[in-house]
């Protein structure tokens, strides 16, 4: 099966409205000119999320949330709803990135709690899961990557896992200007994907797309994406600059 190549950009807490629709200006009018198979979406913090919307309306741009709460509605002071993102034309969700979870103490559970309220709606989850640089060092990739996947998207119906989205972040190569070599990264990525197989079956596991990001740039994306199961890109800060996102997704195969 041929799955999908996905180039994401992830905002985090940089750009305000006025300058996320300057570098969605910038980005669209670039990646007009170049010819790419593959989906292009970048995640601006919720504030911009409705002008980045319309900043991208008729380009190939989609727009991302950068984190969601399971609930619809009601008293979550602080959050944002699938329901409100879905209403404001958002098409795609980061769930369980790394920051959400060493800084705002996001589980597992809470990662798999969002994920089902996401799926119970029409966005496009990209879960993301990755080791921290202890947990490599001890040995425990592994069994780490392979508990977050595990708990992360358990009870998810296998009728709705050609939704998913998975994205391995590294944690010691996230923002950091260390990369996993391309290999490296793919061989937890067909780990992943073997996790993928016991829970949904093959068919269903050759069909979902998986993203790795950590410190991702241009110089590095072709040879990451040549990866026989690195289905595309989460990149950060090199997704801030409109010129070096377009490099990133005029290398992606
Ligand atoms: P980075 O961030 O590309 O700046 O390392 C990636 C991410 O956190 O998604």
């Amino acid at each position: 099966m041929t799955r999908r190549t996905i180039v994401a950009g992830n905002w985090k807490l940089n750009k305000t409205i006025a300058e996320t629709r300057r570098l969605i200006q910038l980005f669209r009018n670039r990646l007009a000119g170049i010819d790419t198979r593959a989906t292009v979406l970048v995640c601006p913090p919720t504030v911009a999320i409705e002008t980045a919307v319309d900043a991208a309306k008729g380009s190939a741009v989609g727009i991302g949330a950068q984190n969601v709460f399971w609930e619809p509605g009601g008293a979550f002071t602080g959050e944002v709803s699938v329901p409100m993102l879905e209403a404001a034309g958002v098409e795609f969700v980061l769930i369980g990135h790394s920051e959400r979870r060493s800084i705002f103490g996001e589980t597992d559970a809470e990662v798999n709690r969002k994920l089902k309220a996401v799926l119970g709606g029409d966005l496009t989850p990209i879960v993301c899961v990755g080791e921290s640089l202890e947990e490599r060092e001890a040995g425990r990739t592994e069994e780490v990557v392979r508990r977050q996947v595990e708990t992360g998207l358990s009870e998810v119906a296998p009728d709705h896992a050609h939704r998913l989205v998975l994205a391995y972040e590294p944690v010691w190569a996230i923002g950091t200007g260390r990369t996993a070599t391309p290999e490296m990264a793919n061989e937890v990525h067909r780990l992943i994907r073997g996790r993928l197989v016991d829970m949904f079956g093959g068919r269903s596991a050759d069909g979902i797309s998986i993203l790795y990001g950590g410190s991702v740039k241009a110089e590095n994306a072709a040879s990451l994406m040549a990866e026989t199961d690195i289905d595309g890109v989460l990149v950060g800060g090199a997704s801030l600059d409109a010129e070096s996102f377009t490099e990133i997704v005029r290398s992606a195969p």
